[in-house]
């Protein structure tokens, strides 16, 4: 029997206790805060509804008891709810949805509902209890704090991403400024070497100077004396002696010259796979037997323009070196080749001619490898090495439009580089040189310009002593004034090339205005060599290196003199 179908037919002395019980039932139906309500099995109308049931769908329970959902919503939704119902009753046991919607008088609302079946005393369900909350604030708050959170996790993926690229830019930027501050500290110990080399260079210059200009003086009057039929054959010996320390010290001071890129080049245009070649034999001898040489050469001819003798030297230097490196057996590769290098600054790069000299000898630390160009630096003990070879090898290579690199390590053997451009000029084959006669009987007479006193007046004794007539003059202005008067008295002006007030080359210009086909010998120990390039090299006339061997400078002049006398005899006679 159903609690609440009872009231109709209890009898009265019941009633009074059901009525209490039912209205207490009734109190506790009516009060509760969710929508109760009650169908019949059969036709699922509503036959209960509590206030809380009115009040969400917004009809007074009038207006529903005794109407099924299909009086109040729409067809699809009513579907679903009688589903639900016959699930419950069918099943006979509890069904819960955790939310449906539903249309009420006050809009959409949601709610969680459960359904139960009541059964009669055979266990048949009779009716549909069924109990929903109202959750649409719930649904929403809980919708507001999912939407929330999942813009807090977008915003914390994308500022991770963000983070991620700032650190990536971040490190890189660090890379990009440590290899910047590298790159820095490189040019700038370049730059600092550049100027230690320079300032040396300008030292060892000056001293090659004035020290040519000794031996200049020195070994003409050896010569001299050496010549005069008087002299003793013990102070022969003497004098042979003092002669031949004067020659070493020649040597040294031609190497200190080329170090500071201030002797003399006669570059032509050549062919560095040649001079390789022709050295050859002589390097093999060089470096003995023990030492294994390679030599690979270019397969295009490797043509630069360059004073021949001096780019043997390098070669040599060089190859000393390593042979001095690899001492008790090893390898020396000398290698010529073809080779682009590009040219930051003038955003292009350049045709080179590269010569390597690789050993695989001893090799060099840092602190060594730092200071090898520098004049007088060397490893090797006393009396083996004057430690000019590299610095001479760099000032060649300098002068010449080059440059040299090395790389080596210590126990892994070194690596010279020499850079050289590459010359559009064609190899020209020299024309064999015109034999000059000197003219017997003939006196030949010369101008002497020179400022310096001693040497002044060693050329004119060694001149004099070959029968020629020598006026001196100890600058150019005094060479000119004493030109201008007799011009035709001179066969040849023998001149040094920078003089204060005048250069030698200023003044053969003016000299040359009186009297064109004038010979000229210059004689330098200190030259510029721009200067000395464009009046001596690039206009043919001749150049006496000082300190000079006395015989040289007699042939040279007499050599000009036969050729200035060939001149005049086929322009007409001389007066
Ligand atoms: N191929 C090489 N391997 C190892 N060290 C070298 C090599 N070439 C040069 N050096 C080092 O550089 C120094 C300077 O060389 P450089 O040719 O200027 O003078 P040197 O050979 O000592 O003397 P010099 O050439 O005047 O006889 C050498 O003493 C040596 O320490
Ligand atoms: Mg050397």
């Amino acid at each position: 029997m159903l609690a609440h179908s009872a009231d109709e037919c209890a009898p009265a002395a019941e009633l009074h206790g059901l009525s209490q019980a039912e209205a207490f039932l009734d109190a506790i139906f009516e009060n509760i805060p969710h929508m109760i309500f009650v169908k019949d099995a059969e036709r699922l109308a509503f036959s209960r509804f509590n206030r809380a049931g009115e009040e969400l769908l917004g009809m007074p329970r009038s207006a529903l008891l005794g109407k099924t959902d299909h009086d109040f919503w729409p067809p699809d939704q009513v579907e679903q709810f009688v589903q639900k119902d016959r699930e419950t009753l069918a099943g006979g046991k509890l069904v819960e949805i955790d939310e449906e919607p539903i249309q009420t008088a006050r809009g959409l609302r949601w709610l969680r509902t459960k359904k139960i079946p009541l059964l009669d005393a055979a266990g048949v369900p009779r009716f549909l209890l069924g109990i929903s909350e109202d959750i649409t604030e719930k649904k929403q708050i809980y919708e507001e704090l999912l939407r929330t959170r999942e813009e807090l996790e977008q915003r914390v993926i994308e500022r991770t991403a963000q983070l991620s690229r700032l650190n990536e830019e971040l490190s890189q930027e660090v890379t990009e400024r440590k290899h910047a501050e590298e790159a820095l500290r490189k040019s700038e110990d370049q730059l600092r070497h550049a100027h230690k080399m320079e300032a040396v260079g300008l030292l060892a210059g000056g001293v090659a100077h004035d020290f040519n200009n000794l031996l200049t003086v020195i070994t003409g009057y050896v010569a001299t004396l050496l010549s005069d039929g008087g002299t003793s054959p013990a102070m022969r010996d003497d004098l042979t002696q003092v002669s031949r320390a004067a020659e070493q010290a020649a040597t040294l001071t031609r190497q200190l010259l080329a170090f500071s890129r201030r002797q003399v080049l006669n570059p032509e245009v050549l062919d560095l796979n040649l001079i390789i070649t022709d050295l050859g034999k002589m390097l093999r001898r060089l470096i003995g037997e023990d030492i294994h040489l390679q030599v690979r050469l270019s397969a295009r001819p490797a043509l630069i323009k360059a004073d021949p003798g001096q780019i043997e030297q390098v070669i040599l230097n060089l190859v000393v070196n390593a042979r001095d490196a690899v001492e008790g057996g090893g390898q020396i590769t000398v290698e010529s080749s073809h080779v682009e290098v590009s040219e930051p600054g003038r955003g292009g790069s350049r045709a080179n001619v590269m010569l390597s000299v690789r050993d695989t000898g001893q090799g060099m630390d840092e602190e060594t490898r730092a200071r090898i160009f520098e004049p007088f630096f060397t490893t090797k003990e006393r009396g083996r090495g004057t430690g000019l070879g590299l610095a001479t090898v760099y000032g060649i290579v300098q002068q010449s439009g080059g440059t040299i690199s090395v790389s080596s390590e210590l126990g892994f053997g070194s690596t010279f580089k020499v850079y050289l451009p590459v010359t559009r000029e064609e190899l020209r084959l020299e024309p064999p040189l015109a034999e000059s006669a000197v003219p017997v009987g003939c006196l030949i007479s010369v101008l002497l310009v020179e400022d310096e006193e001693m040497v002044r007046s060693v050329a004119r004794r060694l001149l004099e002593r070959h029968s020629m007539r020598v006026v001196e003059a100890e600058n150019p202005q005094q060479a000119l004034a004493i030109f201008r008067a007799r011009p035709d008295d001179f066969d040849v002006v023998v001149s040094d090339v920078v003089m204060p007030g005048m250069s030698g080359p200023a003044m053969v210009d003016e000299l040359l205005l009186l009297k064109p086909g004038l010979k000229v010998l210059y004689m330098s120990g200190y030259t510029n060599n721009a200067l000395v390039h464009q009046a001596v090299t690039e206009r043919g006339f001749v150049f006496l290196q000082k300190p000079f061997v006395p015989s040289e400078l007699v042939r040279k002049v007499q050599e000009l003199a036969a050729a200035a006398a060939a001149l005049s005899s086929g322009s007409g006679p001389r007066s």
